[in-house]
């Protein structure tokens, strides 16, 4: 689609780079006060300069006109621009008036036209898309109050022309941000119960000589959002953006709280503070952004607007929206002055999720049908050695960061724990996570599979797994069912799950492979199970397992790291269909000190593990870490923020130890 840019300064580069960018919009034409500069960025993107906003509408055909002149122009071109037909995106504000507003959001009704507007960004961003989807989840509970922060800084230190910037005041020029983001997630601001108002900083220099601006430069207002959800928001000119606050937004619950550093902004810094969940009662924990697969500019909303155009729907950055956000200011501003608490009578309709947020696993999966999360978490307790770990924190940790894959088995005696987990407030629910469990050796009758199965089920309190897997392709003596294994010390449980002669060899079972996988079957037919998996199978096991299923086994999970990359295993699970799966992608001896993955990791600014796992995931492998640290757990779950080259792939490659 053609567009047009009104307004040709600063931000105006930042537009014209973008669109010369992006895909289906292309721009034709500029226009502003000052022609050189309108002549200067057609110069620089190939397009048409003309002298006024007039000539524009008269010359130029394109349909859709961002504009980008400065705020109190916003209105007037905007209006000029609908009543010739085209369609609007404005920076913000939309107008310096809600009658205003809503009087252009009536106009472009009234011809058929669109209209959206500026501050869009955040609407299209990641962290705010997961931010929200954790609200959707339900996983604070009942929201109740929101901190919201807009604190800007003194605007001669970050702008060459403050003066428009402090007579329009903080709210309009920062507020937006945050009100914008709240109103499309909770729906339209009720009442604004209490506000206040300051001058705090008025005095700024212009050409050697002190000017002061009558309008308040700080803003404190009580928000009420429909269904009571109540937000304190903090506007300021004053505070400069080193604050804590700068552009926060911390949302708070009865199961827990959530932390968005910057409601205005698209960049994902990865450090492990752009987005933080707090289960009430725990500390807060760094919440792992899946690959989203979108690419963000200043050319996302105009993208948007054009499709919506082509699909005759509401852009995601609405007028709409965009007016009712002016009126939320009007109203601060109206108690702040009179002190009377303000109603509003919006009607809004609900902004829509990006598809990737709204999908049962946010961002990318492997393995489309099975909608498989990239990344797990390997619930065992074992970490060699004659104890086990603890691993109650560590999964909620998990859980808290984003991770929607669990890896469990009989054998590691966590599902009880697991399923106490899940029932526990601010936990996801069932629907929103893969739950992977496996029969264990010893289990492999017919019978002692289905009861293993159902034993497990209930120890988690779950219907069904996602997947259940073959833990191993060896039947061993039957002890008995392992459901209190958790209950027993090390020892007792290795001699129940390792059942040994008098000379310490393995007990074998004879229970043919196909008998076992009968009883697997059978359990997708009880509907215990949605798919099923096999571990630790060699090529030959795969294949017969292959030719013999009915249901055949969607996942393979066994040993990968660098040093044992198991390529031949990985290439035959493919062929028969199934997915491959990394346990043990971690603690294979020395791993993560190798010089070269600490070179490679130096180089993405990440950790060796992220790059073990990267490696992994990129191949289109699922790896199950596991870790009782916290930050490792957060960073293991954050790997999609780089891509490794086909040199350095090649080189882990070369560290393989397994011929
Ligand atoms: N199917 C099977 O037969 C089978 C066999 C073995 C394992 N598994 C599955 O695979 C899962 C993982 O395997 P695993 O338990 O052998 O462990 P792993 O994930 O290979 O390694 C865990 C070790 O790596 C460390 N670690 C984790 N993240 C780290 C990071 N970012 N930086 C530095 N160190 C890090 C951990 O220490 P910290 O705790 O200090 O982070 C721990 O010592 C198991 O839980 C289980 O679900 C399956």
């Amino acid at each position: 689609m053609d567009v047009a840019i009104v307004g040709c300064g600063f931000i105006a580069e930042a537009y014209a780079a973008a669109l010369a960018a992006a895909p289906g919009v292309r721009l034709r034409a500029t226009a502003d006060l000052a022609p050189e500069r309108a002549e200067a960025l057609a110069t620089a993107y190939d397009a048409v300069a003309y002298p006024s906003l007039d000539a524009l509408l008269d010359g130029a055909s394109a349909p859709l006109v961002v504009n980008l002149t400065i705020h109190h122009a916003h209105a007037e071109v905007t209006r000029a621009c609908l009543k010739a037909g085209r369609h609007v995106f404005s920076e913000k504000p939309l107008a310096l008036s809600a009658a205003e507003a809503h009087a252009l959001v009536d106009l472009a009704a009234a011809e058929g036209l669109h209209l959206g507007a500026a501050p869009a960004a955040s609407l299209f961003g990641d962290a705010q898309q997961l931010a929200w989807r954790y609200l959707r989840e339900d996983r604070l509970g009942p929201v109740r109050m929101i901190y919201a922060d807009a604190n800007l800084g003194r605007v001669p230190e970050w702008n060459a022309n403050p003066e428009p910037f402090l007579r329009i005041g903080p709210l309009l020029d920062g507020a937006v941000y945050p009100l914008t983001l709240l109103t499309a997630w909770l729906g339209p601001v009720v009442a604004v119960e209490a506000a206040h108002q300051a001058r705090l900083n008025p005095d700024f220099e212009r050409e050697g000589e002190r000017v002061t601006i009558d309008t308040p430069d700080h803003y404190t207002a009580m928000l009420r959002f429909a269904h009571g959800v109540r937000a304190r928001l903090t506007a300021s000119f004053f505070v400069p953006h080193q604050t804590q606050h700068f552009n926060s937004l911390e949302f708070h619950g009865d199961k827990g709280s959530l932390y968005l550093r910057n409601a205005g902004d698209l960049a994902w810094t990865g450090d492990g503070g752009d987005l933080q969940f707090a289960r009430l009662g725990a500390p807060y924990q760094p919440v792992a952004l899946p690959k989203s697969g979108e690419v963000f500019s200043y050319a996302t909303p105009i993208m948007d607007m054009a499709e919506a155009i082509a699909e005759d729907r509401p852009p995601v950055a609405s007028g709409r929206q965009a007016a009712h956000v002016v009126e939320i200011v009007e109203a601060i501003e109206s108690v702040a002055a009179t002190g009377e608490p303000f109603q509003l009578e919006t009607e809004l309709q609900p902004t829509v999720p990006r598809a990737w947020a709204a999908a049962k696993v946010p961002g990318r999966t492997i393995g489309e049908a099975e909608g498989l999360p990239p990344v797990g978490f390997g619930c065992s307790r074992y970490r060699g050695g004659t104890t086990y770990v603890d691993l109650e924190n560590p999964i909620m940790q998990a859980l808290d960061s984003g991770c929607r894959l669990l890896d469990l088995a009989e054998l590691y005696g966590t599902e009880a724990l697991v399923g106490d987990l899940l029932q526990r407030p601010g936990s996801p629910t069932r629907k929103d996570l893969y739950l992977i469990g496996k029969v264990w050796n010893t289990n492999h009758a017919y019978d002692d599979v289905i009861a293993a199965c159902r034993q497990s089920l209930a120890a988690l309190g779950i219907d069904a797994f996602d997947c259940y897997m073959m833990h191993w392709p060896q039947a061993w003596a039957h002890q008995r069912p392992l459901g209190d294994l958790s209950t027993h010390s090390h020892e007792e449980a290795q001699a129940l799950t390792f059942p040994t002669d008098e000379k310490g060899v393995i007990l074998e079972a004879n229970v043919p492979l196909e008998e076992t996988w009968r009883a697997m079957e059978a359990l997708v037919d009880r509907g215990w199970t949605r798919a099923l998996g096999v571990s630790n199978f060699n090529e030959e096991q795969l294949a017969r397992i292959a030719a013999m299923a009915s249901a055949p086994p969607r996942i393979h999970q066994f040993e990968r790291h660098p040093y044992r990359p198991n390529h031949a295993l990985v290439e035959a699970t493919r062929r028969h269909g199934m997915i491959p799966m990394a346990h043990s992608p971690l603690s294979a001896d020395g791993l993560l000190q190798d010089p070269v993955l600490r070179a490679i990791a130096a180089q993405h600014d990440v950790s060796s593990a992220q790059v073990v796992l990267r490696w992994n995931v990129q191949q289109g492998i699922i790896p199950i870490p596991s870790s009782t640290n916290a930050a490792h757990i957060a960073a293991n779950l954050s790997v999609f923020r780089f891509d490794l080259s086909r040199d350095e792939i090649q080189a882990i490659d070369d560290l393989a130890q397994d011929g």
